[in-house]
């Protein structure tokens, strides 16, 4: 049985701030149709995806973390010489090591947050909030910054294109503190490593080192089988949210708002079903920008409060699901 946490309203964690920044560059379908062989109307009819952003060459992980951070910060009103805790949640990190949060930290000025990366990959965000939520819940941190990003685009096989059309560059913040109303009301995490190979990226780490073989064999570059990755998405997300909307003695009735991982309309839609939220209230913005992992729960919460769609004392539920496998969710007072 999956653990599942919930928390009294004297020790509660909120969001006191939300930022985002996806790259100026937009790739539509019809960009993608000159580069595999694919078209518009398979995309949209499969995933729902319209277009996507893709960072220009050069651009990095920690510069699209910087801009959302900054947003989220400003919006915080938190000086970032005051931040105690600083996670990236990131598949596609600057480097192997030093931590893409690291260099984040340094380019902020966050000179005393303590920071780490959370590899969790398109579950990252959620992953990352409730590990924020634990460190805050101690009363040993103040704060902390969550940002997931991915510059995916550089690990993405350009000629593959059961996979280069699924996925985006893009950023999401949000500062993270104890709130007098409203945030945190339940978790949920699990993970399935036996499942490893359904989503992976084999090369560049201890098992393939980089070599002319790893480069000749692509290995360098995403994998992934769809198919099952679909199923077994619509299972673990379904599921989830009903735990949490259950542990936090609701009914989904209750939630105003349901922010999915921003993979493909179809999953999106079977897990409502299976989840029994009607789909009017299922925030979605994955027609803009496609799947942008790590950072996709942040940046629909981002847009979702943006328009107006979550409002104050909103219950609002994340719901994230990636490689690993991993899944999460959380439900949350606006
Ligand atoms: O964060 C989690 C990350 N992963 C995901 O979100 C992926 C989850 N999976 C999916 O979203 C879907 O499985 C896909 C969108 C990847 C694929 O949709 P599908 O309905 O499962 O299609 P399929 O893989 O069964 O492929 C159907 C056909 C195949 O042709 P044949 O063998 O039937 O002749 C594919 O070769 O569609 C073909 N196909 C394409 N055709 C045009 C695959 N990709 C494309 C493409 N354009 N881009």
């Amino acid at each position: 049985m999956t653990p599942v946490s919930r928390h009294p309203p004297s020790r509660r964690i909120g969001i006191i701030g939300l930022g985002m920044h996806v790259p100026p560059k937009v790739l539509t379908n019809s960009d993608l149709e000159k580069i595999v062989d694919t078209n518009d109307e398979w995309i949209q009819s499969r995933t729902g995806i319209r277009e996507r952003r893709v960072v220009e060459p050069g651009t990095t992980t920690s510069d699209i973390a910087c801009l959302a951070a900054h947003d989220a910060l400003k919006a915080a009103q938190l000086d970032p010489r005051d931040l105690d805790l600083l996670i990236v949640a990131t598949a596609t990190p600057d480097m192997l090591f030093p931590s893409t949060s690291c260099l984040v930290q340094h380019r902020l000025g966050a000179s005393a947050a303590v920071c780490f990366d959370l590899s969790a990959a398109c579950s990252g965000s959620v992953f990352a909030m409730v590990t924020a939520q634990q460190y805050l819940l101690t009363g040993r941190y103040r704060n902390a910054l969550i940002i997931g990003a991915e510059v995916l685009s550089s690990f993405i096989d350009w000629t593959d294109r059961s996979t280069c059309v699924l996925f985006g560059d893009g950023a999401g913040a949000c500062v993270m503190a104890p709130v007098k109303r409203g945030g945190i009301l339940a978790t949920d995490m699990g993970s399935d490593g036996s499942a490893a190979s359904l989503l992976y990226m084999p090369g560049g780490g201890s098992k393939h080192p980089p070599s002319h073989r790893s480069v000749d064999q692509r290995m360098h570059f995403l994998r992934m089988n769809g198919g099952e990755v679909f199923k077994v998405a619509v299972r673990r997300m379904a599921d989830s949210a009903k735990r949490v909307v259950k542990q936090a003695t609701l009914k989904p009735e209750h939630v105003e708002c349901f922010i999915p991982h921003q993979a493909n309309i179809r999953i999106i839609e079977a897990v409502a079903k299976r989840a029994a939220l009607p789909l009017e209230k299922v925030y979605m913005n994955l027609q803009r920008y496609g799947n942008t992992s790590a950072a996709s729960n942040l940046i629909a919460l981002y847009e979702a409060v943006q328009e107006g769609v979550v409002t104050r004392g909103d219950h609002v539920v994340m719901v994230a699901f990636g490689a690993g496998l991993t899944w999460g969710s959380l439900l949350l007072q606006w």
